[in-house]
């Protein structure tokens, strides 16, 4: 097969992670055979130092004319305490998001076991947990307008949005892949006092209808918050709306261990794109420490979801699972006497085990 492919980096630990991903993407397309040609494109703090964009248009022709995308990380702490930046690498992220019309954002929570101990919560509520969370991506307060401050810069308003056809689509995706797990959806809002989340919920009401053998529940967000934690192997199939989706996302990681672990796929109109869920870890730059695993593991759902290559998602999250059972891990996840390995040595190992 040709995989003809978008590589992002980004910024921070962005191009260092991707690096990783794109050898691991390569070894993996050597191994069987496949046709791989990448591109590169400039986004977010970067593109915004290069030509005053942060999502150019030379970028968006690049995503738009290729098979899948990968991407790293955005974000720069000399925009985040700077309330009078006009433009803002995230709003590199999310032009890309919208444009291409990524609607659902899907990010599976799994765990490994050679890193419950990681985790902050007691092993046997999180050794078998399971469970896909898909966050709508490109509606929600992310994206409503009016947006703004009043004239004396006082007043500041978001505003949330939601249309049904937008509810429906993502709904209806979830229960497609419900039908593939097993087979339980639960939907987040908040109806008991937003009126987009009381949009969903009617919306929702009549879509499970046409998914008679498909298990719906629904559940306030501040209950999904604390029922994650609690309970996390109760949930199968977790749909939300955008904002709420971010928060209980990066709730979740810890459920794994870190927020280095997991990746996303964001899906929709055009071109998917395929990114950890984690930001660009400013402080690591440059420095060969940051955890490649939720990038490389983007990677593996790249191969699923852009080209229905199972077989090799499958070697990539095995080798992922090897890497850590040796005990090859960055500093995140190494345990208290083990050995802390850096970034590119994680993707060595990795790399040279896709090829035995
Ligand atoms: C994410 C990130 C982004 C988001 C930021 C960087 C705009 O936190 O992908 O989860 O809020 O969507
Ligand atoms: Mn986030």
């Amino acid at each position: 097969m040709k995989l003809n492919i978008a590589v992002l980096p980004g910024d921070g630990i962005g191009p260092e992670i991707i690096g990783q991903a794109l050898r691991v993407t390569e070894a993996i397309c050597e191994k069987f055979g496949h046709e791989l040609s990448y591109e590169y494109g400039v986004v977010g703090a970067t593109a915004i130092d290069q030509v005053g964009n942060p999502y150019p248009d030379g970028t968006h022709e690049l995503c738009m004319s290729s098979d899948a995308v990968l991407f790293g990380a955005i974000g720069d702490p000399k925009y985040d305490n700077n309330p009078s930046a006009k433009v803002r690498p995230e709003q590199g992220l999310l032009a890309m998001r919208k444009k291409l019309g990524l609607y659902a954002n899907i990010r599976p929570v799994s765990t490994f076991p050679s890193l419950i101990h990681k985790s902050p919560l007691r092993a046997d509520l999180v050794d078998g947990a399971d469970f896909m969370c898909i966050r709508e991506l490109t509606g929600g307060l992310y994206f409503g307008r009016p947006q703004g401050r009043s004239e004396d810069g006082d007043t500041a308003y978001d505003t949330c949005v939601y249309t049904r056809e937008e509810v429906e689509r993502i709904l209806h995706l979830s229960y497609k892949y419900a039908r593939m797990r097993r087979k339980k959806v639960t939907v987040v809002d908040k109806a008991n006092v937003l009126c987009t989340s009381r949009l969903w919920r009617q919306v929702a009401q009549e879509i499970e209808k046409q998914y008679p053998d498909v298990e719906t529940e629904y559940m306030f967000v501040d209950n999904a918050a604390m029922q994650i934690i609690q309970w996390p192997k109760r949930f199968d199939v977790l749909v939300t709306e955008n904002l709420f989706g971010d928060i209980l996302t990066d709730e979740a990681s810890v459920i794994t261990g870190s927020l280095g672990m997991l990746p996303s796929a964001s899906i929709g109109i055009h071109t998917s794109v395929f990114e950890p869920i984690h930001g660009s870890y400013p402080q690591a730059a440059g420095k060969n420490i940051a955890n490649p695993l939720a990038t490389i593991l983007s990677a593996a759902l790249m191969f699923e979801y852009a080209f229905d290559l199972h077989e090799e998602g499958a070697l990539i999250r095995q080798a992922v699972a090897a890497s850590m059972d040796a005990g090859v891990v960055t500093e995140d996840i190494a345990s208290k006497d083990g050995v802390k390995h850096s970034t590119s040595e994680v993707g060595d190992w990795i790399v040279d085990y896709v090829k035995k």
